[in-house]
């Protein structure tokens, strides 16, 4: 595991950004796992910037988002669909046909998370994985457990996500229960793993998940283990664990 230490928000979008630029010079047709969330926001700016400049170019990129709300539709302002095309794939040249995401409107469970496995694999896997980091520890919408996951299932929100993600809703009724995600399994199997991570507010989260043991209970510990995965982390999120 690397850690990059940055000194503020910004910085640590342009170290990650850095990252995925590189991957995606070196390898124009790179799959590259996608987060939704606040953090990663600084990442894509700093992305469309770059390509605007004429520095990248995203055109044989694919892209598998990790997770969708169950229910809300690719129109809905909250849906992870709408979250990417606002910021990120509106802005860059990618082929919307590359971009994937979970259906959140595919209310046969079975059916969407065996087509979503289906698309991970037809892809070849991940070559590049980014990550948020949820107040509970959880990576995509795995919920702290007695087991780590495996591929995409359908999850129940944990209390801490619902409270967690009504900032984007008008109230927490409004917060869908249940969403699909991408499995433990599925982020470790990618070639390389990058998580950001900013503020304070995630300094305990931080320090239990990358400073202690591996458990289930903290979904993201386990990317202790990953053979390359590198945290980037401000010095706020930092602040806890040295
Ligand atoms: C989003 C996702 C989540 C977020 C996490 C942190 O696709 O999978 O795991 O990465 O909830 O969210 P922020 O960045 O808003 O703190």
């Amino acid at each position: 595991m690397e850690i990059i230490r940055a000194r503020d928000y910004d910085h640590m979008s342009r170290q990650a950004a850095n990252i995925l630029s590189a991957q995606v010079i070196l390898h124009p047709d790179s799959v590259l796992g996608l987060a939704t969330g606040s953090t990663p926001i600084g990442t894509y700016r700093q992305l469309i910037k770059w390509y605007e400049k004429g520095d990248l170019d995203f055109r044989r990129v694919r892209t598998v988002n990790l997770d969708e709300y169950v229910g809300l539709g690719a129109e809905h302002e909250q849906s992870y669909a709408h979250f990417m095309r606002v910021n990120f794939f509106d802005h860059i040249n990618i082929d919307v046909k590359n971009t994937n995401i979970p259906n959140g409107m595919n209310m046969d469970e079975e059916e969407e998370c065996a087509r979503y496995n289906g698309v991970i694999r037809g892809l070849g896997g991940v070559d590049l994985q980014l990550l948020g980091l949820g107040p509970n520890g959880h990576i995509g919408f795995n919920e702290p457990a007695d087991s780590f996951t495996k591929g995409t299932h359908k999850v129940a929100l944990a209390e801490a996500t619902i409270r967690a993600n009504k900032r984007f809703f008008e109230s927490e009724a409004d917060v869908p229960r249940f969403a699909y995600t991408m499995g433990i399994l599925d982020i470790m199997q990618a070639e390389r793993v990058v998580m950001v991570v900013s503020g304070e507010a995630k300094a305990e989260i931080v320090k239990e998940a990358f400073f202690g043991p591996v458990t289930p209970r903290v979904p993201a510990s386990i990317l202790q283990l990953h053979k390359n995965f590198t945290l980037v982390a401000d010095e706020a999120a930092l602040s806890k664990s040295y």
